[in-house]
Formats: structure tokens, C-alpha cells, sequence
């Protein structure tokens, strides 16, 4: 995508790829990473699950049956949860033919994998822990993969969040310069209590208003809104002054 695709002044709103360019690649694959790039994307989002071997990988699903033919190649596993394979079973998988015919071999990526990749690009990352209570340890296991990855330690590069926000204000404890976010929208009495260990609050897109925006802003975080895929809903959360805008179309989210 060349820069003359985007839309016009989006007053400096971030642009984060939902599972990477998710609408053009099979999410949560290099390849989407590598669409979201070309996109100008500012962020890519991604989610990490943990494999029967503790390996923190790149999944959204708490099973895989939906972006991999984990059931043809392990019938009798169901329900195919993600925590039951090893890391060696689920690298035998497919995950980009569900998507297209031309993504077919397309890997599950580890999460250094994915973070060695991408280290070279000037992207920022938004790494969302994923069913952490299915996986204890992990969020210790994630903070250990970033602190041995200190391009991704660098100011501002990486923002890490969940809807589980206990688990947010844990990760906050072991890697405290790392800024994190919670998924969701705490009530305007919630917000002070998660200042204390969040830099971001990440609301559904339909949750957002000025009003709100600006109660996140005066307990000094920032919203990023997920997920809006049309002109029109990215031009009213930018209207309503969201710092960031998660899209699986991030070619469309102005700038
Ligand atoms: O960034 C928030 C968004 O990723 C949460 O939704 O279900 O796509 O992980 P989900
Ligand atoms: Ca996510």
C-alpha cells in the first residue's frame, strides 16, 4: 500500500492492525505481520497462548480448529485446545489455508519467532495475553521472552494488555517499564484504581465516547479503541479523540 492510499488527517491517531492486516492474511501469521507493515500500520496486535510445552505462541482461539486443520491432522483430539499440543505438534499445522489457497503452509509463530522478524521493522507491538488463566506461569513466561528482546523493551515500542486485568496488573510488578492496558470499560470510578498500574485503557469501539474518552485522559491514559473497520466509525472514535484505532483494515484507519 503506498502512503497515497490513505485517507486524510486522522489528527495523529496510532493505527494498529488487528491480528495483523487480518483482513487481507490469515491473522495472527508472519504474514499478516508482514501486511500490516506494508499498510503503514503503527502497531500490529497479536495474541499469546501457551503450548503444552509452556512456549508462548501466536493464537487467538483457545482451540485451534478454526485457523488451523488441526483437525485433520490430529483427528480423535477434540476439542483441539490450543494448551493440549506441543509446541513440535502445532508447527505441523496449516494456518493460512482456512484463509486462502495462497497463504496454504503458513506456520503458528512462536512469540520469539515473531518478535525477532519484526525487530527490524520501526513497528510498535500491542501484545494482548490471551486466556491467561488457562496457561499459569505465562505471563511470567512473556515478561522473560521480552526482557531477552530489548529492541522490544525500547520506550513506547510495546504495550502489553488483556482483558484479564489482574493479570495486566501482575505483568505491571514484573516489567514495570513496560506499559500495559486493560481490555475493556472500567467504569469511571474504576479508572483511578487502574492508573495505578495501566498506561491504556482498550475499549470495544461501541463503548467509546467523548465523554469517556476524556475521563480515561484525566486519570493520564489512553484509549485505543478495537475494532472499527469502517470510514465512518474510525472518523467518530477520531472525533472522539481515541489516541489509537485497532482495524483489521489498517491500509483505511487515517493518519
Ligand atoms: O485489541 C483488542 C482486541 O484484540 C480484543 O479482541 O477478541 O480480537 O482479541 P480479540
Ligand atoms: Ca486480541
Amino acid at each position: 500500500f503506498a502512503p497515497a492510499t490513505r485517507q486524510p488527517a486522522g489528527a495523529g491517531v496510532a493505527d494498529i492492525a488487528h491480528r495483523g492486516a487480518s483482513a487481507h492474511a490469515p491473522e495472527n501469521t508472519l504474514a499478516s505481520f508482514y501486511e500490516a507493515r506494508a499498510a503503514n500500520a503503527d502497531y500490529f496486535e497479536l495474541d499469546v497462548q501457551e503450548t503444552r510445552d509452556h512456549v508462548p505462541i501466536i493464537m487467538h482461539d483457545a482451540t485451534l480448529s478454526r485457523t488451523t486443520d488441526a483437525e485433520k491432522v490430529f483427528p480423535g483430539r477434540s476439542p483441539w485446545r490450543v494448551g493440549d499440543f506441543t509446541l513440535a505438534q502445532i508447527k505441523r499445522l496449516d494456518a493460512g489455508s482456512w484463509f486462502s489457497a495462497r497463504y496454504a503452509g503458513e506456520r503458528v509463530p512462536t512469540l520469539v519467532e515473531t518478535l525477532r522478524d519484526m525487530e527490524g521493522s520501526d513497528m510498535k507491538l500491542l501484545l494482548e495475553l490471551k486466556n491467561p488463566a488457562l496457561y499459569p506461569g505465562m505471563t511470567g513466561r512473556v515478561a522473560q521472552v521480552l526482557r531477552a528482546q530489548p529492541d522490544w523493551l525500547l520506550p513506547d515500542r510495546t504495550v502489553v494488555q488483556s482483558f484479564d486485568w489482574p493479570s495486566v496488573e501482575s505483568f505491571h510488578r514484573l516489567l514495570p517499564s513496560v506499559p500495559t492496558g486493560v481490555i475493556g470499560t472500567p467504569t469511571t470510578r474504576q479508572l483511578p484504581g487502574v492508573a495505578r498500574y495501566a498506561g491504556y485503557v482498550n475499549p470495544r469501539y461501541d463503548t467509546v465516547s467523548a465523554a469517556y474518552v476524556r475521563a480515561v485522559h484525566a486519570q493520564h491514559m489512553k484509549v485505543f479503541a478495537w475494532v472499527a473497520d469502517s470510514p465512518a466509525t474510525m472518523r467518530r472514535l477520531i472525533d472522539d479523540r481515541v489516541d489509537g484505532i485497532v482495524s483489521n483494515r489498517p491500509e483505511a484507519v487515517p493518519h
